[in-house]
């Protein structure tokens, strides 16, 4: 598969912090590829700058072979709604219903006027996440779990190409993880989106990605399908993944 986004040769500096020092790395159309990491690598720094609300010192990122900084402001705004982005939080606002958080950025990004089609929306995002049940409540009175798969529900109304996921199982118990795991996997073979996964579930990652890069000391130091990132011989990234594997058997 081609690559729909690329990031080459990224770099990000705070003050004397050179978090990234040259970042390169392809992410096929239609697939799920993950980026791993131990805390404070800068794995969040990436997904922001792949997103738009972080400017690169050195190096870009490419949308379908289109340099995403060097593009006009409008331009950007285009390309930025062919990617969402489920906030770790879910993001909800909490004085709006189930129902009018999912119908606020169609109205205000994608500026749709149409009430039938967003209530149509509304309630076909609901049913594929399989909480029909919840358009007029309050997200207060929802789960950690709920609440998630409600935001999920509110980014796939925005109909993205790419959707990225910044740690989406962290705080959830491994039920609710592998339910996110599980709609994370259908999203991608439902509807063929891209997703962007950063992540330090070392094992939901190696299940669920198709591609995974391993974040350290500035630089994606291996690269490639599950089955060649674990035969990699980098030893920080040996012993992260057997530190994970070793706590299932706790
Ligand atoms: N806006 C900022 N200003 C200054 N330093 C920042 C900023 N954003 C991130 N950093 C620093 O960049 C480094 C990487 O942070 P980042 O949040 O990307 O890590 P991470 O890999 O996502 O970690 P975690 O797994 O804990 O979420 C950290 O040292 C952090 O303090
Ligand atoms: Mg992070």
């Amino acid at each position: 598969m081609e690559p729909i986004v690329v990031v080459e040769g990224l770099k990000k500096s705070f003050g004397d912090n050179a978090v990234l020092d040259g970042v390169s790395m392809a992410f096929p159309e239609g697939e799920v590829t993950s980026i791993i990491g131990q805390s404070g690598t800068g794995k969040s720094v990436l997904i922001k700058h792949i997103i738009g609300i972080m400017k690169p010192d050195a190096g870009t990122v490419w949308y379908r072979n289109e340099n995403i900084f060097a593009a006009t402001p409008a331009r950007q705004t285009e390309i930025r709604q062919r990617f969402a982005y489920l906030f770790q939080d879910s993001a909800l606002f909490d004085s709006l219903t189930v129902e009018e958080n999912i119908a606020f950025p169609l109205v205000e990004s994608l500026r749709i006027k149409d009430k039938e089609k967003i209530e149509r929306t509304v309630v076909e995002k609901l049913e594929w996440i399989g909480l029909p049940e919840v358009r007029k409540v309050y997200p207060s009175e929802l789960s950690g779990g709920m609440r998630k798969r409600v935001g999920l529900a509110r980014t796939l109304a925005m109909q993205p190409e790419v959707l990225l996921f910044d740690e989406p199982t962290t705080g959830l118990d491994p039920v609710l993880a592998e339910s996110i795991n599980d709609l994370i996997v259908r999203v991608n073979g439902e509807f063929g989106i891209t997703c962007i996964l950063i992540t330090h579930d070392i094992q939901a990652t190696f299940r669920i990605s198709d591609y995974i890069g391993f974040l350290y000391d500035g630089q994606i130091r291996a690269k490639g399908t599950p089955a060649e990132v674990v035969r990699s011989d980098h030893p920080v990234l040996q012993r992260f993944i057997s530190n994970s594997f070793n706590e299932l058997e706790v």
